[in-house]
């Protein structure tokens, strides 16, 4: 197995250039198999959910060409299997976009049930009332959501919760379908309006995405596009918190500097002097941060992919702090890693209570999940001495040459498959 060896107390100082949004990605790549025509999808992150889930669409029958690593073309018209494969749905759980994208243009889809995962039960009740609210029968059978509709009509649907899967999958779902929908309550996600404005440019007529209120008017057929994702928040932020942690001046190139507005806020309260330009944000930080208290909300509050990157981060600033998941129930397993590196971390509930201490130490830790995984590589950078994380394949979903971008901003860092590379890497930076 994979890890990473860290040998931490180094300020990141330099340049940094994000890739295109995970999240947005694999929506936008289920919706490309909505027309006939041959789609070409521009700025893909080179991550592991992207290449399962661009296996998804092949193997469904679509024919799919990898231009370079962050360029696709895909043509949905070869496609003769709606049924999707276990192998697909066990490995990234947004295979279920599938569904409302089959659903919305050929009225049936079979996608078996996506488990749980590391931060919670993740249902996806939400998504089945919208299809049934569309006319969709959805029925689980054999561990397989099986949706069907003799026609789809537009309707009045109000999620119950405001969820981004749901949200798209709602979308892709009536994007097709005669008549007019109105989605209230739908999640505002950046990534969300990208899918909105991705199914724009294929003929689609979809209003509001970026509010509360989405309107959609179903169209007869979808056309091809050309089409570049949105850069990655997430990403952009778990490099802005790395700065932070380490004491570093990094300047995070190729972003969207609204949709960092949280974060950056964030980051300014804890001490940390963060610039703006068009597309790029600076951040340099004092030499000692100070405690806040945040808690997690839907776009455009303080995103729950960027919590453990900020608990962290104030386990190193001065006084105590509280962070709050309101998202997930189970998203604090990161916890008892950074314990061993020494922070004074209490989860009660869906808070958690972060006294500041020092310094962490480096120490062997294990990643329990993608965004909990960044996290723990931002604690062993700020940490004294070496860390080894464990499990970084789970980083690997969603992080594009993290190891190699961290190293361009002077982290000793290398990724490992042995303890004989272990030592090698501790005899070299002593
Ligand atoms: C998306 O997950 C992201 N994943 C998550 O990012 C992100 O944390 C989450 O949105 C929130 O921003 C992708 O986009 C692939 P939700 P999603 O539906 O759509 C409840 C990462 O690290 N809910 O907005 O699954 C749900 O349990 C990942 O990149 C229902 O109750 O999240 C949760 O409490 C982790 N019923 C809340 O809504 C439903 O039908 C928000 O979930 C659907 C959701």
């Amino acid at each position: 197995m994979e890890q990473y060896v860290i040998k931490g107390g180094i300020p990141l100082r330099g340049e940094v250039e994000i890739g295109g949004a995970k999240n947005a990605a694999l929506a936008i790549l289920s919706a490309s198999i909505m027309t006939d025509e041959t789609v070409t999808i521009e700025n893909l992150p080179d991550v592991r959910d992207i290449n399962v889930l661009l296996e998804a669409i092949a193997g469904i029958g679509a024919v799919v060409q990898r231009i370079d690593k962050s360029t696709v073309k895909i043509n949905g018209s070869t496609i003769g299997d709606l049924s999707v494969d276990y192998e697909y749905i066990k490995k990234i759980r947004a295979s279920y976009y599938l569904l409302g994208a089959l659903l919305g243009k050929y009225k049936k889809a079979i996608v078996p049930l996506p488990g749980g995962c590391n931060i919670g039960s993740r249902p996806i009740d939400q998504h089945i009332k919208g299809f049934k609210a569309l006319g969709a029968d959805v029925d689980i059978k054999n561990g397989a959501i099986v949706a069907k509709a003799e026609n789809l009509r537009g309707n009045h649907i109000y999620l119950d919760v405001v969820s981004v899967g749901a949200t798209i999958n709602i979308i892709l779902a009536s994007a097709m379908a005669p008549g007019r929908t109105i989605l209230e309550n739908a999640a505002k996600e950046p990534h969300v309006v990208d899918v909105a404005n991705f199914l724009n440019s294929m003929g689609a007529n979809i209003k509001g995405a970026g509010t509360d209120v989405i309107r959609i008017k179903g169209v007869e057929k979808l056309h091809k596009t050309e089409y570049s994702i949105i850069p990655d928040q997430i990403e952009a932020g778990t490099f802005m918190f790395a700065a932070a942690a380490t004491g570093g001046d990094v300047l995070v190139k190729s972003v969207i500097p609204k949709h960092l507005e949280a974060t950056s806020s964030k980051l300014e309260e804890i001490g940390c002097i963060v610039e703006e330009f068009d597309d790029a944000v600076r951040v340099c930080a004092p030499g000692k941060l100070h405690h806040t208290n945040v808690k997690t909300l839907p776009y455009p509050g303080y995103p729950t992919d960027m919590q453990p990157q900020i608990a962290v981060t104030l386990a190193i600033s001065e006084g105590s702090s509280i962070v709050t998941e309101s998202i997930f129930e189970n998203r604090f397993k990161y916890a008892d890693e950074i314990r061993r590196m020494g922070a004074n971390i209490k989860v009660e509930g869906n808070s958690a209570i972060i006294n500041g201490v020092g310094k962490l130490t480096g120490a062997r830790v294990s990643a329990p999940d993608l965004r909990a995984g960044a996290a723990l590589v931002i604690a062993g950078l700020s940490a004294e001495g070496i860390t080894i994380v464990d499990d970084i394949v789970y980083i690997q979903r969603g992080y594009e040459r993290f190891e190699e971008k961290l190293k361009s901003l002077g982290a000793e860092i290398e990724k490992v498959s042995s303890e004989k590379e272990i030592q090698k890497f501790r005899l070299r930076v002593g």
